[in-house]
């Protein structure tokens, strides 16, 4: 277990060397517009840039529509910009990668896969060896408290367990980036708050950069070291804020009164937005 985490360290230590030493993620003046079926044209991003520097945690929050999901997706390549540059750890997306992990709302897991192979699906793909990919598997399977259950399948497990292996899946392949579309969305209260216990756990250790998208203010603030509260028609980032909450956090901290002061800050930006004609 030790080497896993020496390798990640290492992995971090490198990307830094290599890649771009302040931003892991940089979306420069990014616009997305779409042509509607009556010939118009709709603007989902106007002029998004935001720097995410390595080992952040960073946060979008925003209304229904704002088009968080779209710079999502254009971050890991699934889709391109209109207009406007992405680039990870220096290099500009083009496509695709394995060097940005994805965790979305709906599970993703590979239903015909046990919790294990899932783990190692990435892993395998890249060709390394079983006895490595096992130490691996191994240390995330307990990162996220699934050792007992590595060889069930995905309908076996409940919404928060699947959750667990698809960030312990995204993890295990040493992503330069993490990007994470309402990843709790669907889960009740109860689990939510075990999640964001569990991932703020686990990436303490990581310390991978994360992009999080959220609906949920609290989590927003709970998780995020910066929090970029968007706007919609056209979806553009309206405010940039810094959580001044200190790590390690708890859920205890909602309670605080910097966090209330956050919340009600990114609150007032939200209500002007619904306010908004549609
Ligand atoms: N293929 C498409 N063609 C036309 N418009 C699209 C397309 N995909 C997304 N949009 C529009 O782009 C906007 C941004 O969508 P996006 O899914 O990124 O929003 P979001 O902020 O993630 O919303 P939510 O909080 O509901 O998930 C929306 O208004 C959506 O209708
Ligand atoms: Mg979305």
């Amino acid at each position: 277990m030790g080497s896993v985490t020496a390798m990640h360290r290492d992995a971090a230590v490198n990307q830094a060397a290599t890649g771009n030493q302040q931003d892991r993620l940089r979306v420069e003046q990014v616009c997305l517009r779409y042509s509607t079926p009556d010939g118009q044209t709709f603007t989902a991003l106007e002029n998004v840039s935001l720097s995410v520097p390595d080992q952040q945690f960073a946060v979008l929050v925003g209304p229904s529509g704002c088009g968080k999901s779209s710079l999502l997706y254009l971050t890991a390549g699934l889709a391109e910009p209109t207009s406007g540059s992405i680039c990870v750890g220096g290099k500009r997306v083009e496509g695709p990668g394995a060097d940005r992990g994805m965790v979305f709302q709906s599970y993703t897991l590979f239903p015909w896969l046990s919790v294990r192979q899932n783990i190692e699906f990435g892993l395998k793909r890249k060709g390394m060896v079983s006895a490595e990919r096992e130490e691996i598997v191994d240390f995330y399977l307990n990162e996220v408290g699934l050792t007992q259950f590595a060889d069930r399948y995905p309908k076996q497990l409940s919404g928060g367990m699947m959750q667990r292996v698809a960030i312990a899946r995204a993890l295990a392949n040493d992503p330069q980036i993490l990007l994470m579309d309402e990843p709790f969305g669907a889960l009740d209260s109860q689990t939510r708050m075990q999640m964001q216990q569990l991932l703020l756990r686990v990436w303490e250790h990581s310390k991978k950069t994360v992009v999080f998208v959220t609906h949920d203010i609290d989590e927003a603030i709970l998780l995020g070291d910066r929090v970029y509260v968007m706007g919609a028609r056209p979806g553009r980032i309206k405010r940039e804020m810094e959580v001044p909450m200190p790590r390690p956090r708890d859920m205890d901290m909602v309670m605080e009164r910097q966090f209330i002061e956050m919340k009600r800050e990114i609150l007032g930006l939200l209500h002007n937005e619904l306010d908004k004609p549609h």
